[in-house]
């Protein structure tokens, strides 16, 4: 199975549009210490033609451009994508199904909760429904997601809930502390070669790491983590914004409550940083978190970073 990393950013990519704190800055400088970043999305192939996208980016585009495996091969449409899943429904997540349009068969698969957001906003019925088959994703049962004509994509799914929080747009300040949130509202996804039988898991945002996640995780082979932010008040220190990482849906890497301490001890053989905040200074080459972080053991990911399992 092989896993290329379509954007490594989080949302608002890397730069952010109105963004000018120090990351930013340097990116737009063009500083070789500072590379561009697209936002959060991955995509897998087990039968190295078919590729199942994981999060549907607003850089989807531009991703597909810079991909050659993505892009139409031999019939004058078409397209290697055959099914998208995705695990919240922030925007960064799903605003790259509306560049899916132009009657292109495919399967989105997302739990209900979330179809029920994608059903809510009509914007999304630009993808006929007669072509793009939207399909569930039960919690805790593993599944095996199908193309277009139920093609076998050769990779068996399991989602399951973890610590998180319902999309900024829908927040509901009156349901209290968790704005409404529910399990349903962000999964992890565990996925696995069904022929080698090699997996990982793929938890773009990640809010805590109870025991019950921390054993599930004990041992992975690879795994792709929130990696938003390296302090939980980065946005307060840059200047950048008000609310904490832990107020967004997020772990952040460093410090006792981080994930780097949540993972020492885990043997995890593979681990990496993706949905990477453009405050993160671990971004940054020549940044003392970006040693901190590659000495505990961590790889961050980039634009085009390749898997292998
Ligand atoms: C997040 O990961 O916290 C969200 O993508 C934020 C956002 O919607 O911009
Ligand atoms: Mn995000
Ligand atoms: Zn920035």
């Amino acid at each position: 199975m092989k896993i290329l990393v379509l954007g490594s950013a989080a949302g608002g990519g890397f730069p952010q549009w109105n963004c000018n704190c120090e990351g930013c800055r340097r990116v737009r400088a063009g500083d070789p210490f500072a590379q561009p970043r697209t936002q959060s999305s991955i995509t897998v192939t087990a039968n190295g033609s078919q590729w199942v996208l994981f999060n549907a980016s607003p850089d989807l585009r531009a991703q597909i451009n810079a991909n050659p495996a993505l892009q139409p091969q031999g019939a004058v449409r078409g397209s290697p994508i055959a099914a998208a899943l995705v695990t919240n429904a922030d925007i960064d997540h799903i605003a790259g199904l509306l560049t899916l349009r132009e009657a292109q068969p495919f399967t989105v698969y997302a739990t209900p909760r979330v179809h029920g957001v994608l059903a809510g906003n009509s914007v999304f019925q630009v993808l006929n429904a007669q072509l793009v088959s939207r399909r569930s994703m039960p919690l805790d049962q593993p599944f095996s997601p199908f193309g277009p004509d139920e093609t076998d994509l050769g990779i068996q799914v399991e989602a399951f809930a973890v610590p998180g929080k319902v999309a900024l747009y829908l927040e509901d300040e009156t349901q209290g502390a968790n704005f409404g949130s529910r399990p349903e509202d962000t999964v992890a996804l565990k996925v696995t070669d069904r022929r080698s039988g090699r997996s990982f898991f793929y938890l773009p945002g990640c809010a805590a790491m109870p025991p019950w996640l921390a054993d599930r995780l004990r041992g992975a082979d690879l795994v792709l983590f929130d990696g938003t932010t390296w302090t939980d008040d980065e946005m307060q220190r840059t200047g950048t914004g008000s609310k904490t990482a832990g107020r967004m849906g997020h772990m952040s890497m460093s410090g006792t409550e981080g994930s780097i301490a949540a993972f020492a001890g885990l043997d995890v053989a593979r681990k990496a940083f993706i949905h990477i905040n453009n405050t993160n200074p671990v971004l940054l080459h020549d940044s003392v978190e970006r040693r901190q972080a590659e000495a505990a053991g961590w790889e961050i990911t980039y634009d085009g970073m390749e898997f292998l399992l």
